[in-house]
């Protein structure tokens, strides 16, 4: 109690107060929570999450920050067993912020889903990944996929790649949503 008292006394006398007092404010105005109708279709979780998601990264020019708290609303909305991103560096895709299991650190260009997406310049949705050639199983949980390449300044500069224990799991409605 004592202890508790002389904080607040200090906090208080040391002018930190005012800091406390802007903290609390700068907390109650920040969007940190989604907004998100659990009983909602995927399409429409997607609609209801891009906004978010664009209001989220729009004042953070950090692009770490900015991928690792996409990979997180995703991995939260939608419960993907892995959702991360991919750079291109040196010729290789190196692994970026991510959520789930720990997964392989690089890909070179045409292996696996990834390799490929990033190659072929598209966006690949596999429903069974035993059914693509090459497919690299960083984890023998995954059982479906879909990667998005990330086009910066007409370069590929990354990709989304994202995994789902599920067959099938991945449908137009993720192309579609992701893609806007
Ligand atoms: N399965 C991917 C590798 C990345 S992990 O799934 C996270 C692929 O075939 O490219």
């Amino acid at each position: 109690m004592f202890f508790y008292l002389e904080s607040l006394f200090l906090i208080y006398y040391s002018g930190d107060f005012c800091n406390f007092a802007t903290y609390n404010l700068y907390r109650s105005t920040m969007a940190e929570e989604l907004v998100i109708d659990k009983e909602a279709g995927k399409a429409e979780k997607y609609q209801e999450l891009m906004p978010q998601l664009e209001a989220l990264v729009k004042n953070e020019k950090d692009v770490i920050a900015n991928m690792a708290n996409i990979s997180a609303a995703l991995w939260q909305t939608f419960h993907f067993f892995w959702v991360g991103f991919y750079r291109v560096v040196d010729e290789e895709l190196v692994l970026g912020p991510f959520q789930g299991p720990i997964a392989c650190t690089r890909i070179r260009r045409g292996r696996g889903v990834c390799g490929s997406a990033w190659k072929e310049g598209k966006t690949l949705v596999v429903p069974d990944v035993d059914q693509f050639p090459g497919h690299i199983a960083c984890d023998c949980a995954s059982n479906s996929e879909i990667v998005l390449p990330i086009h910066v300044n007409g370069e590929i500069w990354g990709v989304l790649d994202i995994d789902s224990p599920y067959v099938g799991r991945f449908t137009e409605d993720d192309r579609e949503g992701l893609t806007k």
